[in-house]
């Protein structure tokens, strides 16, 4: 017989704090969690970054397992290893690399998922196809109305495409200095967008679908990629109804929350697209290239 004790934990990203952190351990230590104990997260992605940093942490580690509960967390942070908290200048600021000792996905844990938090999670998934399946691009146009309705079976096909990708880039690149960069596709200008409003106009995903749509347009200015592909894209987009573009931006504001996100004065890496499923990393893309393009990008 398990023995097991609830500690619950309102999950929001203002509250991915190391107090709320020091909190859970707290709790833990009233509760009299010893390091025979383990932590098993069941929440979406900031329930698995804030327990899995505990695990880390509590009594020098505790082993750890992950149930997670929204698409986000199921196609993506549930593996990896990265947990981590907020500080208040930084996004995922504190952190670690903690892998689970194994994760259970239960896809019909999302029926009960929000519309908007669901369809977030499908940025991620074309995010995977684009990268790295071009099969699963044309599973999400062709399938739209199944992965829409939630249908369990087309759902545990694609959360298993993307989960795969995912564990082959990590185990090649557990520490993130080489080919697991990729995974960040469209994530340079969605974490500016992110950081840029304030956490609180888009939800993740949304902010990482207008920045796949801007590395793809990106592409083709570079000359990597061909003018129907990047059309397909926002195509994709669109029919999930995520959101391809933005007006209301200040373009040199965004270029310094790139530098911040990047930590580099000159030169940008950016993740661009040769064809759909194939990547380049460009290391050498200037602020001029990312302020026009971002310049016609809004138009
Ligand atoms: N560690 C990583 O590799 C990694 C990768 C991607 C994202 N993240 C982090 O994950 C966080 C975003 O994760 P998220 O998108 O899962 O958001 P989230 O954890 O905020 O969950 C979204 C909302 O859904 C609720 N919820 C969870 N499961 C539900 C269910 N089955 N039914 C109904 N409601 C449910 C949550 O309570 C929350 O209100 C961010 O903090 C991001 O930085 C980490
Ligand atoms: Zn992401």
């Amino acid at each position: 017989m398990i023995e097991y004790d609830n500690i619950s934990v309102e999950c929001t990203e203002a509250g991915k704090t190391f107090l709320s952190v020091g909190t859970i351990v707290d709790t833990m230590l009233d509760k009299g969690f010893s390091r025979h104990d383990y932590v098993v997260t069941i929440g979406g992605g900031i329930m698995g970054d804030m327990g899995g940093f505990v695990a880390g942490i509590y009594m020098r580690g505790l082993p750890l397992f992950h149930i997670p509960t929204t698409l986000i967390s199921q196609v993506d942070s549930c593996i990896g290893g990265k947990v981590g908290v907020n500080s208040v200048k930084g996004k995922n600021a504190l952190g670690m690399f903690v892998h689970p000792q194994s994760v259970l996905i239960d896809p019909g844990t999302l029926l009960s998922l929000d519309e908007r938090n669901y369809l977030s999670g499908i940025a991620e998934i074309i995010k995977y196809g684009l990268i790295r399946n071009p099969d699963l691009v044309c599973k999400l146009e062709q399938c739209a109305t199944a992965v829409q309705r939630r249908e369990i079976d087309i759902l545990r096909d694609i959360i298993w495409d993307c989960i795969l990708i995912k564990k082959q880039l990590v185990e090649i690149d557990e520490k993130d200095f080489g080919i697991r960069r990729i995974l960040n596709y469209g994530h340079t200008l969605g974490h500016a967008i992110e950081s840029n409003t304030d956490y609180k106009r888009y939800l993740h995903g949304e902010a990482i679908s207008i920045g796949i749509a801007f590395a793809s347009h990106l592409s083709v200015k570079a000359g990597y990629l061909d003018k129907s592909d990047y059309m397909r894209i926002i195509r994709l987009l669109d029919l999930y109804g995520l959101p391809s573009s933005w007006i209301d931006f200040n373009p040199e504001n965004l270029i310094d929350s790139i530098h911040r996100d990047k930590k580099r004065k000159t030169k940008n890496t950016m993740i661009l697209l040769k064809k759909i499923g194939e990547t380049i990393i460009d290391e050498e893309i200037e602020d001029n290239h990312i302020l026009e393009s971002l310049k016609d990008f809004r138009i």
